[in-house]
């Protein structure tokens, strides 16, 4: 099955409601590169430039918080050359765009679990997050080493810690204390999710938070998608009926 893949102008993005929080499934950069007969790195290296082009355009759309995963917990199983790249990348990445995030305003927070990363991929995202943290432009959290599953999971644990030693009644969990001990306490659920390259799929990203997010999914692989597909998809999102399982009256 083939979908649409619509451009719009920033102006049109502009001209309705926005949605708050974008999450967006980066996918695709390993078919760009073997289009191209190119290694796979070749790929997720083009796909930098379109992380930078939807930061800009989430900022100029007035999206307040845009999450982007980076890498998944599974994608610790591809090669090792694979991940190498990944993560040197990532140190690239940082290297080469903290002064621009932190001059426009870009507030950059990392989670997921960190503890699988390098030291210095963690003194990179460390780095990272202190130059940006005064950013108010716009929010963007990156999921690194990220999988929701053991996110709920570890979530689950926290919880249960507590009410063994007392603190809580588990009479009293309900779904915002459960939401409040995972990484996205402090933000607001996306409410809307992309993914590129056209896979059905969610791949184990933030399965709580997304309950209600509308699904946008297009064929464009990653490292092609510009902020004019960004504001096609937050176009298209405004003309989705959000009905939260009640009706119209
Ligand atoms: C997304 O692109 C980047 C990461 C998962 C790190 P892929 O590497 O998954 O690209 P495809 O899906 O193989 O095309
Ligand atoms: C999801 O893409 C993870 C990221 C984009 C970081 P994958 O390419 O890893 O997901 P699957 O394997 O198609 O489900
Ligand atoms: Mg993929």
């Amino acid at each position: 099955m083939s979908r649409d893949t619509p451009t719009a102008s920033l102006d049109a993005a502009r001209s309705g409601p926005v949605p708050r929080h974008v999450a967006i499934i980066m996918d695709g950069n390993g078919r760009w590169a073997g289009r191209r007969d190119l290694p796979r790195w070749e790929g997720h290296r083009a796909g930098m430039s379109s992380v930078r082009e939807v930061i800009e355009g989430a900022a100029e759309a007035g999206v307040a918080h845009l999450t982007l995963y980076a890498f998944s917990e599974e994608n610790w199983s591809r090669p090792a050359e694979e991940v190498d790249a990944l993560m040197a990348l990532l140190e690239e990445y940082v290297e080469t765009q903290r002064a621009e995030l932190s001059e426009k305003g870009i507030r950059v927070t990392v989670f997921g679990n960190l503890d699988m990363l390098s030291p210095a991929a963690r003194s990179a995202i460390a780095d990272l997050e202190r130059t940006t943290s005064e950013g108010a432009a716009l929010e963007v959290h990156l999921a690194i080493s990220y999988g929701s599953r053991g996110e709920i999971v570890e979530a689950a644990r926290a919880l249960a810690r507590r009410a063994a030693d007392g603190e809580l009644d588990p009479d009293d969990i309900d779904a915002e204390r459960l939401a409040s001990a995972l990484y996205t306490d402090a933000w607001p659920d996306p409410d809307l999710l992309i993914r590129t390259s056209g896979e059905m799929r969610i791949s184990n990203f933030l399965l709580w938070q997304l309950a209600y997010a509308e699904l946008y999914i297009t064929d464009v692989l990653w490292p092609d998608f510009t902020r004019e597909h960004l504001f096609g998809a937050l176009v298209d999102f405004r003309g989705r009926d959000r009905r939260y399982g009640s009706v119209r009256t």
